[in-house]
C-alpha cells in the first residue's frame, strides 16, 4: 500500500502503477454465468457494497464519491481483501473527480467494480419515469469516464426503480437506458461492458420483472440481473429461509443473476450462514455469488466495520462474515466446456401484476430537441422559473391532452412522444406553442400572463425532414434517427437545460419495513413530482380524466 502510494505521488498514479501491476482480466458474460476473459474460468462474485451515506458530506456535494480518495479507499482495500472480496458495488460516483488511483488500487487487489449509472438527482423516477437527454448524459458520461478499466466488471442502469405492481411501467424507461447504454458503448468502440439492472425482491413482480429485463435481442437485454435479497434471517436453511423458492425462480433466466445487496439485519449480530448456501452446489448452478450490504457501519446498522477518526473497526459481524466467506470454494466450470442450457426467454405476459410494454421509449436525441425547439413560434418565456413550469404543463395539458402527446410517455401502453426525451423548458415550449399554433395564432394565445412569447421560428436544413416525419403533433417516427445530429449547433439544447436545478432531492427507499434502503438509493426528481402533482390538480377540478407519467 505504502509502496503504491509513493509511486503514486511521485510519479503519476496510471503510468507508475501500470509497470508494477498488470490490468485485471475482463469479465465476460455466457450464458448465465461470469467467466475470466484470460482464461475461462468461472468468476463467482464475492462482493461488498461500498459507499458512505451522503449524512455527512460536506457542503456542495450530494453524495461521497467512494472511488475519488485515495486515502479513504486505500485505507479500506485490505479489509476487503481480508475477507476475500472480488467485487465492491458503488452506487453513485461523481464524473467530474479524478477515479485513477482508487482504481489502479482496487485493480491491485484483485477487486472489480460494478457501479449504478444514476446518481440520486439523476435517476429514473418510479412514479413519472421518463429516459432523457439529461439521464442519457448523465449515464453514457459513467460509462466515459471507467470504461477504460479492465477492472468495471458491469454497470446497473437502475437501482429499484418499479418496486412493485403500481410501478411496473417505469421498467420500460429502464430497459431503455439499458439499450442505449449498450448502443453508446459498441458506437464508442469501448469494450463490451455489461450492463444490467438491480432490483427489490418483491413477490409480486419478482419473476416477471426478471424475464421482462432478460427478454429480446441481445442489442436490448440486459446483460446480468442482481436482486436484493434480505430472506434469510438469522439462523435459516435453504429451504426455510425462501433462497429454495428464488432459486426455482431464477432456473430458467438465461442471463447470470446474483444478490445485488444481502445480509438480513433482523437478528444481529448477523452470522452470515446464507453464506454457505450461496456458495454451495444448490444455488451456484443459478446464482453467481452476492454482494454485501454493506461496509460502513451508519445509521442503519448494516455495517461491517466502523470508522472513527479515519481508523477502520471491525464489527463482529465482519468477523462472522470472515469465516463464512473464507471457508466457500464454489464449484466452477470453465467457458470453453460450459453450453448455456438457454440463451433466450421470452417476454413476460402482461396481467394485474405486470404491465411493462415491450415497446420501450426512445432514445434520447438532443439534437433533435433543438431542432423542434429552434422550430417553435411561441415558447417559455426565460424568466420564468423552473418551478412553474408544473403550472404551466398543466394548464395547457388540461385544455386538451392532444397538445401534449408529442411530450408525454405512457410505459404501460407503449406510447412515446417523440419528444419525451427533452428538457422541460423545451417540452413546456412544445405545449405552448401547439396551443399558440391551434388558437389563430394571435399575440394573446402566446401570453399566458407573460410566461409565454413569441421567437422568430427557424428550421436548419438537417432539421426539415426530420421535423416533418415527427409531425406537428411530435407523434409521429422519423428514420435515421440513430444517427442524427445536428452537427453544426451539437452542444446540448441552446436554451438552457433544465434539470430540477436547485432542488433538493429526497431518497426513496426500498420500501417494506423489513428490508433496508440502499446506501443512495434512487431520488425522486422534485420538478418531475411538481408537474405531476399539477397535473393531476388540474386535471381533478377541471373532470379531465388523464394524468401524465
Ligand atoms: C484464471 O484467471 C484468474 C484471474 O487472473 C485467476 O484468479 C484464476 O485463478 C485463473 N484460473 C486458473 C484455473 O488458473
Ligand atoms: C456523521 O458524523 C458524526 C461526527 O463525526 C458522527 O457522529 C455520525 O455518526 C455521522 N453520521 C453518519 C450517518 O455517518
Ligand atoms: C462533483 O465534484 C465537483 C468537484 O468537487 C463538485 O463541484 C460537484 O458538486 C460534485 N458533483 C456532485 C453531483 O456531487
Ligand atoms: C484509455 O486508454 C487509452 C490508451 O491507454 C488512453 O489513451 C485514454 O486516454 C484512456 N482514456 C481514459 C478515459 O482514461
Ligand atoms: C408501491 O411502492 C410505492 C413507492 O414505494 C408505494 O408508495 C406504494 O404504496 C406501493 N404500492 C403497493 C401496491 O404496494
Ligand atoms: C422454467 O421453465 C420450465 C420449462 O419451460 C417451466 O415449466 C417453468 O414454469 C419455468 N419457471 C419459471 C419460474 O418461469
Ligand atoms: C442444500 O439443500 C439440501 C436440501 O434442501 C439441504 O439439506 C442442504 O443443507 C443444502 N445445502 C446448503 C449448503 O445449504
Ligand atoms: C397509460 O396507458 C394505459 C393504457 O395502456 C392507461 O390505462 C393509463 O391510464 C395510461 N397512463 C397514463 C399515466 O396516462
Amino acid at each position: 500500500m505504502l509502496f503504491n502510494k509513493i509511486t503514486a505521488l511521485s510519479l503519476g498514479s496510471l503510468i507508475a502503477n501500470k509497470v508494477f501491476a498488470a490490468d485485471l482480466p475482463a469479465i465476460d458474460v455466457k450464458g448465465n454465468k461470469f467467466f475470466f476473459s484470460n482464461n475461462g474460468s468461472q468468476f463467482y462474485m464475492k462482493g461488498i457494497a461500498y459507499q458512505e451515506d451522503s449524512a455527512n458530506v460536506t457542503s456542495g456535494e450530494s453524495f461521497n464519491d467512494p472511488l475519488a480518495d485515495y486515502s479513504t479507499c486505500s485505507r479500506d482495500i485490505p479489509y476487503m481483501q481480508a475477507v476475500d472480496t472480488n467485487t465492491i458495488r458503488v452506487y453513485a460516483l461523481n464524473t467530474s473527480l479524478d477515479h485513477t488511483q482508487c482504481m489502479q488500487a482496487l485493480n491491485d487487489a484483485g477487486i472489480y467494480v460494478i457501479a449504478d449509472l444514476s446518481q440520486p438527482s439523476e435517476s429514473i423516477n418510479r412514479d413519472s419515469p421518463s429516459w432523457t437527454v439529461e439521464l442519457y448524459e448523465r449515464y453514457t458520461s459513467v460509462v466515459d469516464e471507467f470504461h477504460n478499466y479492465t477492472n468495471i466488471l458491469g454497470f446497473f442502469a437502475g437501482n429499484e426503480v418499479t418496486n412493485n405492481k403500481s410501478n411496473t411501467d417505469a421498467s420500460a424507461f429502464v430497459k431503455a437506458a439499458i439499450r442505449d447504454t449498450k448502443q453508446y458503448i459498441k458506437d464508442k468502440g469501448y469494450r463490451d461492458i455489461p450492463v444490467g439492472y438491480s432490483t427489490n425482491d418483491d413477490e409480486d413482480t419478482r419473476v416477471a420483472m426478471a424475464d421482462y429485463f432478460a427478454c429480446g435481442d441481445d442489442d436490448v437485454k440486459a446483460d446480468f440481473y442482481g436482486i436484493n435479497m434480505y430472506e434469510w434471517c438469522g439462523s435459516s436453511t435453504f429451504q426455510a429461509s425462501g433462497y429454495a423458492d428464488r432459486t426455482k425462480d431464477f432456473g430458467n433466466l438465461s442471463i447470470p443473476a446474483f444478490f445485488s445487496e444481502y445480509g438480513c439485519i433482523e437478528s444481529r449480530p448477523r452470522k452470515f450462514e446464507e453464506v454457505a448456501a450461496l456458495y454451495g452446489k444448490n444455488m451456484t448452478d443459478v446464482w453467481s455469488g452476492g454482494i454485501v450490504y454493506m461496509y460502513f457501519e451508519e445509521a442503519n446498522n448494516y455495517g461491517l466495520v466502523s470508522i472513527q477518526n479515519d481508523k477502520v473497526s471491525t464489527l463482529s459481524d465482519y468477523s462472522y462474515y470472515s469465516v463464512e466467506i473464507n471457508k466457500v470454494s464454489p464449484t466452477s466450470t470453465n467457458s470453453a466446456s460450459y453450453s448455456p442450457s438457454s440463451t433466450s426467454l421470452s417476454c413476460p405476459a402482461t396481467n394485474s401484476n405486470w404491465k411493462a410494454a415491450t415497446s420501450l421509449p426512445p432514445t434520447p436525441n438532443s439534437a433533435l430537441c433543438d431542432c423542434m425547439s429552434q422550430s417553435l413560434s411561441c415558447v417559455v418565456a426565460d424568466d420564468v422559473s423552473d418551478d412553474d413550469y408544473g403550472d404551466l404543463f398543466g394548464i395547457v395539458c388540461g385544455m386538451s391532452s392532444d397538445l401534449c402527446d408529442g411530450i408525454t410517455a405512457n410505459g404501460t401502453a407503449g406510447s412515446y412522444g417523440s419528444y419525451s426525451f427533452c428538457n422541460d423548458k423545451d417540452k413546456l415550449s412544445f405545449v405552448l406553442n401547439n396551443y399558440y399554433q391551434n388558437n389563430g395564432k394571435s399575440k394573446s394565445d402566446c401570453d399566458f400572463s407573460g410566461s409565454a412569447t413569441l421567437q422568430s421560428a427557424s428550421t436548419a436544413s438537417a432539421c426539415t425532414s426530420v421535423l416533418s416525419q415527427i409531425g406537428s403533433a411530435g407523434t409521429g417516427s422519423a428514420s435515421g434517427l440513430s444517427t442524427f445530429s445536428n452537427s453544426g449547433s451539437s452542444s446540448a439544447s441552446g436554451s438552457g437545460s433544465k434539470s430540477a436545478s436547485g432542488s433538493s432531492s429526497s431518497s426513496s427507499s426500498s420500501g417494506s419495513s423489513d428490508k433496508k434502503s440502499a446506501a443512495v438509493s434512487n431520488t425522486q426528481n422534485s420538478l418531475g413530482k411538481v408537474f405531476m402533482t399539477a397535473l393531476i390538480a388540474i386535471g381533478a377540478t377541471a373532470g379531465v380524466g388523464f394524468v401524465i407519467a
